[in-house]
């Protein structure tokens, strides 16, 4: 993990949060490169969701909401609470189910007995601080789906079964935030809720399953590091019938990334009562009032950008090239999926003192740049510049060498075979489109 943080300090994919002032609460904020990589994967899932599934739309709710959601949602009180211990010397907290006796694990001093410590971030909406001003920054995103369960099911005219897509920033008080961006106190989700007959939900929770274990295969994790694990019924969050986590096998050992649950209708039929509107749906086969059962997919984009990035990182002692001489230098490639790599293509003119390459190479960038996220590099030996852009992902290298000023063309090298073609530069828009495609 030490090389994976270290890399994504130094190539722009991840800083810690306030920095300069020592840091925050274990935030983190996506460099250049990483806020390219987390787009990349939060647009597939989007149109995984709303254009390859049927009968998914999508929502964008806002973070702050009325507390009396949270109040109906069940998160206020003991269910999204984790049980901690204290330190009585120096009052660090744990959470009860990762310290083994009553000692504590950082300075030896006695721990109390466990209690329940609530998970919600409050805050104060407005000028004036009163009890009455009191909210919480939302702690899953779905919530902001539920509420507006009858306006989406009006405004777009759908009959159940269906799907809503959303993505966005959660918040929870994390007791113990770690291992990098894995656990933090504010995260993104990428969640989906799907209404269906209740007994229908069996066959949707086990279809939505294995399309998600796919998403994440298709987008090059190896089958063998992703698995799934039931979680048992005393484990389970306190909305959900049936539940189970999609695990990674991060270098810090088998970790969640996704949770499928199977909410029932815990969340419907408790906004009905909280709020006095009937959020029940009519079967007009059988003329019964119901409440949906909800089937959820909900991802953690920040999670999955781990994933995606410890499933890529490969080290390559004495280096990719067969030279030789050996050589102790260790080569890094991050074979990202071409869908999820920051950069696409990098121009790079073979030496840079050369007026007529450097210009040539900048006219070649000008030309991608509206077309695909695209770098230009002239600092360093050729090879050097190739193992850079190996270590962030860059999918295609494109050089122009003393060849191209005669015909007019360039070799565009390919990060995984490391081959390289020549292409006239005038085919090169359609010929990068048509690699990048599916
Ligand atoms: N709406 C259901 C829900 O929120 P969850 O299992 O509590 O379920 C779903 O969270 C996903 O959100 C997790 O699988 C993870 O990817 C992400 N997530 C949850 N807490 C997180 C945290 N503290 N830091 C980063 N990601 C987190």
């Amino acid at each position: 993990m030490s090389k994976i943080i270290s890399l994504c300090k130094r190539r722009g994919f991840i800083f810690p949060s306030s920095e300069i002032y020592g840091g925050f609460g274990s935030g983190y904020d996506f460099g250049s490169l990483g806020v390219e990589m987390k787009n990349n994967i939060k647009k597939a899932w989007w149109d995984e969701m709303t254009k390859k599934q049927e009968n998914i739309v999508g929502l964008d709710a806002a973070i702050l909401m009325s507390p009396k959601v949270w109040q109906a949602s069940g998160h206020l009180t003991a269910g999204f609470a984790d049980e901690l211990v204290e330190c009585k010397s120096c009052h660090k907290r744990f959470k009860a189910d990762e310290v083994k006796g009553k000692i504590c694990p950082e300075c030896g001093g006695e721990l109390t007995k466990p209690r329940k410590f609530n998970l919600m971030m409050k805050t104060l909406v407005g000028p004036v601080e009163e009890e009455a001003a009191t909210t919480y920054l939302r702690a899953e995103t779905c919530q902001g789906i539920y509420v507006n369960f009858e306006n989406i099911l009006n405004s777009m005219r759908l009959k159940i079964p269906f799907g809503v897509a959303q993505i966005g920033k959660s918040f929870r008080n994390e007791i113990t935030p770690g291992d990098f961006i894995y656990r933090t106190r504010e995260f993104e989700q990428m969640e989906m809720q799907w209404f269906c007959h209740p007994k229908q939900a069996k066959k949707y929770f086990d279809f939505w399953k294995k399309e998600r274990i796919k998403w994440y295969q298709n987008l090059g994790i190896k089958k063998e590091n992703l698995r799934i694990r039931e979680v048992a019924a005393t484990e389970r969050a306190h909305y959900a019938k049936q539940q189970i986590d999609i695990e990674y096998k991060f270098p810090f050992g088998w970790k969640e990334i996704e949770g499928i649950h199977n909410r029932g209708d815990w969340d419907l039929s408790n906004h009905s009562k909280y709020s006095g509107k009937d959020l029940r749906c009519f079967n007009e086969e059988t003329k019964e009032k119901y409440f949906p059962y909800i089937i959820e997919t909900s991802a953690g984009a920040d999670r999955s950008f781990l994933a995606f990035f410890c499933d890529a990182y490969q080290e390559i002692p004495g280096g990719r090239t067969k030279t030789t001489k050996p050589t102790k230098e260790v080569e890094v490639l991050l074979k990202l999926d071409k869908k999820i790599a920051p950069i696409k293509v990098t121009v790079l003119p073979l030496v840079r003192n050369k007026f007529e390459l450097v210009k040539k190479a900048k006219e070649v960038y000008q030309l991608l740049k509206p077309h695909f996220v695209c770098q230009y590099d002239e600092l360093g030996s050729i090879g050097r510049r190739y193992r850079r852009q190996d270590e962030i992902g860059t999918i295609f290298c494109l050089t122009v060498d003393f060849e191209s000023l005669k015909q007019d063309d360039l070799t565009i090298r390919n990060r995984d075979t490391m081959q390289q073609e020549r292409v006239k530069i005038k085919d090169l828009i359609e010929v990068l489109k048509e690699k990048l495609e599916d």
